[in-house]
């Protein structure tokens, strides 16, 4: 969170106009149209003060017509001249009518178009977003907040629509009826538009000083909902936890907190924003009265007609109207550079990019670290020339302390986190793993995370994921080779049980062996077990190890594990401890020297079964099945103590 907050305070982004430019592709026809209506209603409305001015001097009053400009004059003609209208007056009312009918049209084609153009706008931003996203590295989602993310692809979103569909229009459209009103002022009288005019630079560096609050305003309130939200995802997820250690004061303690901040921030910026208005309403309530007292003065003295004047006082409702909008779109337009910048944050971060000429060879062949050295961004190192060779088709078993490295080393592997240049490398089958294709090398090497993630869909779509069109009976054999076919059966609604979000209703052992029937629906030929038994009992544990030996004798398997009964079947296992390897060898070697295997082999010799008999009396598939809490903190309490041992 800290991370991506303060990024937010970097200064505007550079680049804003390049990136709406490119969410606009397939909506910029639409948006062009909107513009053209919005031109057409603002001559539209420009014209009738114009027609009441002539209505007014010409035709009910006696000036004559040779002081009207000749386009005026031809059009009167049009229509038989100022005597026979002034026997139809209804002409010129129906002209006011059908000049408002132009204006409604172009309103009403203008909203149509805008629709299209912003929905169209809205969906491509969220399609590139989505997709952006999802070849974003790991590193950078482990980075940022998920909440955070969400909201930046919510409400950011529609505060640039906003801004695109509402602001930038109407900021065309204030500026077409600035001028055209400003024309018509001064062709009628020069002396008052410039009197009009004077006050106008002081309502517009008001609305810029407040603007400027406006700005910082919106962006504490901004980064202050994606806290909050971040907050709320942050405690559903982890709802176990909250209840579980009784932290639900706490945490409702800590929400409230953040909450009333985030309603004060908003309440604050609203004073700011009633202060702004009702001031600025004052400023135009002394222009306006400059222009009618002036426009009295000028029509007493210098012989401006009355037709004139209501025209000049309509013209001026038109020039002040538009500086008072300008203010409000400079300041909303302040809250959309806030959030295109936000969405800029997540644009600018670069994609997984395969090098040129990225190979995707045979991933069969001998795994190679090699003088392998690696630090997360910001962090000290964390893998210290680690190098050793796991030959095709062999077992390597992992074992060493929490914070070790285990789970880093299979990153890399897996390029989850690149390796620098400087950091050594790790090759398969003799080339380089930055060398392949990224694909391929996920495709061919099956990772089971330490921590399984289940999506909130059946047990039969969790399991079939990555296979698309899974026959029940290959969907049953990698279930049944990963102990959880007979479980499965055991649920009334069997492979068609919903697992709730991220597998809620399953007990920890119970997603362990799904994420590892996942894998098996799609046999790789490298295999990662990353801890990924440790919440289920020995027994099933080696029934499932023997199961992958029968059925992926040629595979190269990596067992990271803290059962010395697991490691023990290995080729050859590598502890590790503080990022360095500290033994490496055969299991019987290992067991003969001093280190700690040895120790771990002697403490779970002792203990472990007796421990997991004392910890769970009931038979493990009991417990499971009722995907009931009690049965995954079971099963976790005894993961802890083999851990522990
Ligand atoms: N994304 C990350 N950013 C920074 N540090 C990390 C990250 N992931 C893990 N670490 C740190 O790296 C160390 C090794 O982690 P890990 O490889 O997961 O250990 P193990 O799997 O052996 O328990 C730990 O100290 C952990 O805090
Ligand atoms: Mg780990």
């Amino acid at each position: 969170m800290e991370n991506i907050q303060s990024q937010d305070h970097i200064q505007p982004r550079k680049g804003r106009g390049k990136l709406i430019w490119q969410f606009l592709k397939g909506s910029k026809a639409f948006f062009i149209i909107c513009m053209l209506c919005s031109a057409i209603s603002g001559l539209a409305e420009t014209v009738t003060p114009q027609i009441v001015r002539v209505t007014v001097d010409n035709i009910i009053g006696s000036t004559p017509v040779d002081t009207l400009s000749p386009f005026i004059r031809s059009l009167l003609d049009a229509f038989g001249g100022a005597d026979h209208l002034r026997r139809n007056l209804w002409i010129m009312a129906l002209a006011v009518v059908a000049v408002s009918v132009i204006k409604v049209a172009a309103v009403y084609c203008f909203r149509v178009f805008n629709a299209r153009g912003s929905e169209t706008l809205v969906k491509n931003m969220r399609d590139t977003l989505y997709r952006h996203i999802e070849h974003l590295p790991f590193q950078w989602h482990m980075q940022n907040h998920t909440g955070d993310i969400i909201q930046r692809c919510t409400s950011d979103i529609d505060t640039t629509r906003n801004f695109i569909s509402e602001q930038l229009i109407v900021l065309i459209r204030i500026l077409f009826m600035l001028i055209m009103s400003m024309m018509f002022m001064f062709s009628m009288n020069v002396g008052l538009t410039l009197i009009a005019m004077i006050p106008l630079p002081v309502i517009l560096w008001y609305s810029l000083f407040f603007h400027h609050k406006f700005r910082k305003g919106f962006q504490e309130c901004d980064e202050n909902e994606g806290k909050l939200s971040a907050m709320v995802q942050e405690n559903l997820t982890g709802v176990r936890v909250v209840r579980a250690f009784g932290r639900e004061r706490y945490e409702r303690d800590r929400f409230g907190k953040q909450n009333s901040f985030y309603t004060s921030l908003w309440v604050k910026l609203g004073r700011l924003m009633a202060f702004f208005w009702c001031s600025a309403d004052i400023l135009s309530g002394v222009q306006i009265m400059l222009v009618v007292i002036f426009g009295v003065l000028f029509c007493l003295n210098r012989g401006m007609t009355a037709g004139e004047f209501i025209a000049f006082i309509s013209y001026n409702g038109m020039l002040v109207w538009p500086v008072r909008q300008l203010g409000r779109m400079i300041s909303e337009m302040s809250k959309a550079g806030v959030g295109i910048d936000r969405i800029g944050y997540i644009m600018d971060a670069e994609e997984e990019k395969d090098a040129p000429g990225s190979l995707e060879p045979p991933m069969n062949g001998d795994i190679r670290f090699d003088h392998v050295s690696f630090s997360y961004e910001g962090s000290p190192e964390m893998l210290h020339d680690v190098s050793l060779t796991i030959p095709a088709g062999t077992t390597l078993g992992i074992l060493g302390g929490t914070g070790s490295g285990k789970s880093t080393m299979m990153y890399l592997l897996d390029r989850l986190y690149d390796l620098p240049e400087d950091g050594g490398k790790i090759t398969i089958g003799g080339t380089d793993i930055r060398q392949i294709r990224r694909e391929h090398l996920r495709r061919n090497v099956g990772i089971v995370l330490q921590e399984p993630f289940l999506f909130s869909r059946t047990l039969r779509e969790n399991i079939g994921i990555t296979v698309p069109d899974l026959q029940e009976e290959e969907l049953r054999t990698a279930a049944r080779a990963a102990c959880l076919d007979d479980t499965i059966q055991s649920f009334t609604k069997g492979y068609d049980t919903a697992v709730g979000e991220r597998g809620v209703t399953l007990s920890g052992g119970q997603k362990q062996r799904a994420a590892i029937a996942r894998m098996l629906t799609r046999p790789t030929p490298i295999m990662i077990f990353d801890d990924s038994l440790s919440a289920v009992d020995t027994e099933t544990d080696a029934k499932i190890r023997a199961e992958l030996e029968k059925r992926f004798g040629s595979a190269t398997i990596i067992l990271i594990s803290h059962r010395i009964t697991s490691l023990a079947k290995a080729d050859q296992v590598l502890v590790l401890d503080h990022g360095r390897v500290a033994q490496l060898g055969t299991p019987e070697e290992l067991s003969k020297q001093e280190g700690l295997y040895k120790e771990i082999e002697n403490i779970q010799a002792d203990s472990s079964e007796s421990l997991i008999r004392e910890t769970n009396p009931l038979p493990q598939e009991s417990i499971a099945a009722n995907g009931s809490e009690a049965g995954m903190v079971n099963d976790d309490r005894k993961a802890r103590k083999e851990v522990n041992a």
